[in-house]
């Protein structure tokens, strides 16, 4: 019935003058981050996100994410502080997570782990900048701890506390297997934390835009943004591209499976982006660094598989692959359960979702499009006996 259209339409197409998706509408203004698909690159506030990878830890972008500056050594060091002194969670917030259903994905796990921490802030209707700031902190904190305590329930095993002397990516280790693993791998993540860390306008980011637009709480947008990541034809792609690799696991027939696959005019994950036309700015970083635990692990299969299906999809459609298509393996290898994937995202991409927050409340006007109307004319209510 949805599909319902009135015949007597008479379309006026012209009327809708954005593209289906809002593609290529600039919606507002942002200094946050700035997407070039010309020139493949991507810029946090000025930088290059290749450089902050390489050269910076995660906790330095984020503090870039809500500063608009890279710290400096005391400011980081204060910065750093007062994340850690926020990791842990209530009781009742970890009972939340414990009690949810152990088959539910973690996505949903997630977003009601930060809607019910929303709940325990007395401070939820203050949105003055400084509030805003200080929980945009508590979430960069305590998100990570969910998302363990929720690896760890799932499991059947217990929770293990946020450890407040290590960094944010060495305590995901630690929080999920008990152990944080060796540096190469602590890096890979860190790196891959930064690269998801801001997208400018993407799905979620617009979505916890709009939230906030209607001066709602920051949480309330952060769960609507992680409602909107959750899609596979967003974050949730690069679960999915490790459940692709996982059903192709020989590279034999890699090649193969992307043919049948174009043939049968599938989409394949991971591949594809409605800005970068001709690949995405953060590939390199993350497949050099997905390639990297390929070689710690002895995993090779997975970046020939990788390297397979990339060369097909150019040859035959000149489609590229996106962040989740190196980011999907490169989490396999590190040991996470793959339903754990998007909410890692999310723990990067509350950095960007708070910024964006931050940005829209401090220069808002509520987001309120139009719709051109297609559905029935104008009618009277008949009374229920009258109705066939
Ligand atoms: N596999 C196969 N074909 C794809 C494709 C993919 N992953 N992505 C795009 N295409 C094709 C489309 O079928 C379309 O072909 P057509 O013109 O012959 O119909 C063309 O490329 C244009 O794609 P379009 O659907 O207009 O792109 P979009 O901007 O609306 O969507 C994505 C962008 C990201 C949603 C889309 O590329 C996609 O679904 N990718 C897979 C999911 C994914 O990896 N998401 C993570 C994004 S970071």
């Amino acid at each position: 019935m949805s599909e319902y259209i009135n015949p007597d339409y008479v379309p006026e197409p012209e009327k809708v003058n954005t593209k289906k998706g809002l593609e290529g509408a600039v919606i507002d203004t942002s200094s946050v981050s700035k997407v070039n698909p010309d020139t493949n690159s991507l810029i946090y506030r000025g930088y290059p996100v290749q450089e902050l990878a390489e050269n910076c830890k995660f906790e330095e972008v984020a503090y870039l994410m809500y500063h608009g500056e890279l710290p400096n050594k005391a400011q980081l060091t204060e910065f750093e502080k007062l994340e850690r002194s926020y990791r842990d969670i209530t009781k009742a917030n970890l009972e939340v997570i414990r009690l949810l259903p152990k088959k539910c994905h973690p996505m949903d796990s997630i977003r009601t782990g930060v809607s019910f921490f929303g709940t325990e802030d007395e401070r939820i209707w203050d949105a003055k900048p400084a509030t805003n700031l200080d929980k945009a902190v508590r979430l960069l904190a305590k998100i990570p701890t969910m998302v363990a305590a929720d690896f760890r329930f799932k499991k059947g095993l217990d929770f293990i506390p946020p450890n407040k002397d290590l960094s944010i990516a060495e305590n995901f280790f630690h929080m999920c297997f008990g152990k944080v693993p060796q540096a190469e791998i602590v890096k890979a993540f860190d790196v891959s934390l930064t690269l998801y860390a801001e997208h400018s306008f993407n799905a979620s980011t617009f979505t916890s835009r709009v939230v906030t637009s209607t001066e709602s709480d920051i949480y309330s947008a952060t769960v609507a943004g992680i409602g909107a990541l959750k899609g596979p034809l967003h974050g949730g792609a690069n679960e999915m591209v490790m459940h692709m690799m996982k059903e192709i696991n020989d590279p034999a027939i890699a090649e193969k499976w992307m043919l049948d696959a174009l043939a049968a005019k599938k989409k394949v994950m991971g591949f594809g982006h409605r800005v970068y036309k001709k690949g995405d700015s953060r590939v390199p970083t993350m497949k050099k660094y997905a390639q990297k635990m390929a070689d710690l692990t002895g995993q090779q299969k997975w970046m020939q598989i990788y390297e397979s299906l990339e060369k097909v999809m150019a040859e035959k459609k000149k489609i590229y692959p996106n962040l989740d298509f190196p980011a999907g393996p490169a989490y396999y290898m590190m040991g996470f359960e793959i339903d754990f994937f998007t909410p890692i995202f999310v723990m990067a991409r509350t950095t960007g979702w708070s910024a964006h927050i931050m940005e829209q409340a401090a220069n808002n006007r509520i987001i309120r499009p139009l719709s051109e109307y297609i559905g029935a004319p104008q009618r009277s209510v008949k009374p229920l006996a009258e109705r066939n």
